[in-house]
């Protein structure tokens, strides 16, 4: 998709973020969050979040088509440097390169949040997110099995990872 604009996610941003989020839980091989995620529930989610935190959208005829989110794996003062990606593109502008460009974005901005470590947690259904993370570097580390309920049923998650510093990347 051509005339992408990339940037920070503002208040202003909160109920496309949370209608892009949506959609992508009603797809079903998302996330195993559920429920409705409304302009006020993203703003507190939003206003929740720092520098450690980050979330970025982009913008496409100056509406938010996608947005990207960093955070912490862990509270452990060892595992500071180590951050899952979140990716989100609304239905209508899949396929077109979006998803690509965020986590490119989070890559490339994740260094200067003291990560040195991206990882993914993807349903291994789902093939999008699979090829999204291979595209932008990620090597699958393992399966967790029956990691997690969603509608009931286990699933497992495919676990990637990238490293962003030459001394530990190869
Ligand atoms: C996963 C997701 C972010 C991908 O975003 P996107 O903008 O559609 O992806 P892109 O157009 O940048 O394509 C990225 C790769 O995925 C592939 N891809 C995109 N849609 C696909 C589909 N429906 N089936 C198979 N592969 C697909 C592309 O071919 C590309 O692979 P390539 O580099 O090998 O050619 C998007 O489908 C989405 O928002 N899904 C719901 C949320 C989600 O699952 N997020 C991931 C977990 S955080």
């Amino acid at each position: 998709m051509a005339d992408l604009t990339l940037r920070p996610a503002e208040d202003v941003d909160a109920a496309a973020i949370g209608a892009i989020y949506d959609e992508g839980i009603a797809g079903g091989n998302a996330t195993f969050a559920t429920g409705v995620h409304d302009a006020a529930e993203r703003r507190a989610w939003l206003a929740a979040r720092d520098e450690r935190a980050p979330v970025w959208v982009a913008e496409h005829d100056e509406a938010v088509v996608a947005w990207g989110a960093l955070a912490p794996v862990s509270h452990r003062p060892w595992y500071h440097g180590v951050a899952e990606y979140t990716v989100y593109v609304s239905e209508s502008g899949r396929g077109a390169g979006v998803g690509r460009v965020i986590l490119e974005t989070l890559v490339a901005i994740a260094p200067g949040h003291g990560y040195w470590k991206l990882v993914g947690m993807i349903l291994p259904e789902n093939t999008a997110g699979l090829r999204l993370a291979a595209g932008c570097g990620f090597r699958q580390v393992g399966i967790h099995r029956a990691h997690a309920q969603a509608a009931g049923r286990w699933r497992d998650v495919a676990l990637l990872e990238l490293h962003l510093t030459e001394e530990i990347s190869g």
